[in-house]
């Protein structure tokens, strides 16, 4: 979808409309397979990693999103612009708010999200749904612990992407785990 990283010169490269032809195509195909309220979508168009980068990512997001309200799927869910890189929080202008609105379906947002801002979020209408991954991923009560109040387990950089499949991804304590103590 990304004109930085898209090079090709037929009818899926060039313009934006050819550019996000291929993933509607895509949509299109599941929504006809298995129906629009089981189809939802990842899209993160401000993001600048692998090689990913747009020249005009607020343009990139709001195509797609009204392009997608055509299938009626269930939900979009969009990673913020502020999550430029894979998992470092920068300071950002740019908003998610311009596609939540132009959205017919759910809308999830991620990205950086803290429990106090989430509910911020929620509650100033900025998405219907905010979605924590690397709070998720260290505290597998995740949902009770936010219910709670509760402290949260540090998650572990050095084991993000790694290919343990244990390690740094199933062995975090849950808060009521004895042999592991609470928050570490
Ligand atoms: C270990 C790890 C694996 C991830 N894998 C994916 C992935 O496969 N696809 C994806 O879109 N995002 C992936 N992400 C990004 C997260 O879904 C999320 O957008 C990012 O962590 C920012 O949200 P957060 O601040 O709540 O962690 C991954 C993040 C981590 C830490």
């Amino acid at each position: 979808m990304k004109d930085q990283v898209n090079d090709r010169t037929d009818e899926y490269g060039g313009s934006l409309e050819n550019r996000c032809r291929f993933p509607l195509e895509v949509v299109e195909a599941v929504v006809n397979e298995i129906g629009s309220d089981r189809v939802g979508i990842r899209l993160s168009p401000f993001a600048e990693y692998a090689e990913c980068v747009d020249s005009n990512p607020k343009q990139l997001g709001l195509y797609m999103v009204n392009a997608l309200n055509k299938y009626g799927i269930l939900y979009c869910h969009m990673v913020e612009p502020r999550m430029k890189t894979v998992a470092q929080k920068i300071e950002c202008p740019d908003s998610l708010v311009p596609m939540r609105k132009a959205f017919n379906g759910t809308f999830i947002a991620a990205g950086g999200y803290e429990r106090e801002d989430g509910m911020k979020a929620i509650a100033e209408n900025r998405a219907d749904l905010v979605a924590f991954g690397r709070w998720f991923l260290a505290n597998p009560d995740l949902p009770k612990r936010f219910a709670l109040d509760a402290p949260l387990n540090k998650y572990h950089r050095e084991t993000f992407y790694t290919s343990d499949p244990v390690l740094g991804y199933s062995d975090y304590p849950f808060l009521d785990d004895d042999s592991n103590g609470v928050a570490s």
